[in-house]
């Protein structure tokens, strides 16, 4: 079997769209642009280009964006305090803190000093709890973007076995939630492997869906999957590449070339879930404001 290719990039871009039109009423109407504020602190590399893809699509769609550039010495203090600050500046509906921070300053702390009504990240407890309870307010953008990239590849999970690799609070946590809801779109059964699992092929191999989220280079090999499976591969890593004019490139969490012999379909590294992260964030962002705008009755999904 060869796969078909899930492309991540032009599903993100019908979603951009969805969500441009959606704020270009809303401007028209209300004379209300969303607003995003994204914090980046230190000089981590990825970081960066992350944060300038997030803003530049934020202003594409017509949404009001500032990004927030601070030194890698920032105390924890001043990050509360500009947190803070975008808490009560009324301009932005949602807040993002890049994420990793530098070691000093507690990635806890800072996330939960974000008004939970702005963040559009999904990582304060009230969000999680909300997502774990059944109803979810703000789902963090990359398992939001998994779930939309099934649905609109035509491969629903309902009554499917999803195999997450991965148990971090951004994707592994909350796709497990997301999906095992019971809810259109969701209803799968869902198991979650982590570094202690023993036999991970052997967990691996039993998947419709597998859900590769690790953050270890092509580490899924072609042995851990079966005939027919859907891989969505979260990973993104770079590889030395002495050839590149830049010195790497980047590859996921599944050796592609191998498991996209045996897969019914794939997501590429680039071009898959990346794409989806910031359209979800987009959409996040207008659901933010129209809560502030409609208030807490109005369905925000
Ligand atoms: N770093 C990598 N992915 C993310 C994300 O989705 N949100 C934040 N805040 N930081 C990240």
């Amino acid at each position: 079997m060869s796969a078909t290719l899930i492309d991540g990039t032009g599903i993100a871009s019908e979603v951009r769209g969805e969500v441009g039109e959606t704020v270009a009423e809303m401007r028209a109407k209300h004379g209300i642009a969303p607003g995003l504020a994204v914090a980046l602190i230190g000089d981590d590399a990825a970081s960066a280009v992350y944060v300038r893809m997030k803003e530049r699509a934020a202003v594409e769609a017509g949404m009001a964006s500032e990004t927030i550039r601070l030194p890698a010495d920032t105390s924890q203090d001043e990050a509360l305090a500009v947190v803070r600050r975008l808490n009560d500046d009324a301009r932005y509906h949602g807040i993002l803190v890049q994420l990793p921070l530098p070691a000093h300053i507690s990635e806890d702390a800072v996330i939960e000093s974000i008004n939970p009504d702005k963040d559009v990240d999904g990582l304060h407890p009230f969000n999680v709890g909300l997502l774990v309870a059944g109803k979810p307010r703000f789902i963090p953008a990359t398992p939001a973007g998994i779930q939309e990239l099934l649905l609109r590849s035509g491969n629903d999970p309902s009554g499917k076995h999803v195999v997450v690799c991965g148990r971090s609070n951004i994707v592994g946590k909350p796709i497990m939630n997301l999906l095992m809801q019971r809810k259109d779109g969701a209803n799968a059964t869902v198991t979650v492997c982590h570094t202690r699992t023993r036999d991970l092929g052997a967990m691996t191999r039993q998947a419709d869906i597998l859900i590769a989220a690790v953050g270890s280079p092509q580490m899924i090999t072609a042995d851990m999957v079966s005939d027919g499976v859907v891989v969505i591969d979260v990973g993104v890593n770079r590889v030395d590449a002495p050839e590149r004019r830049r010195g790497y490139r980047l590859v996921g969490d599944v050796d592609f070339d191998a498991v996209s012999q045996k897969a019914a379909a794939i997501t590429p590294v680039p071009g898959g879930v990346g794409p989806m992260t910031i359209a979800m964030l987009l959409r996040n962002t207008l659901n933010a404001a129209r809560r502030s705008i409609h208030g807490e009755s109005r369905p925000t999904a």
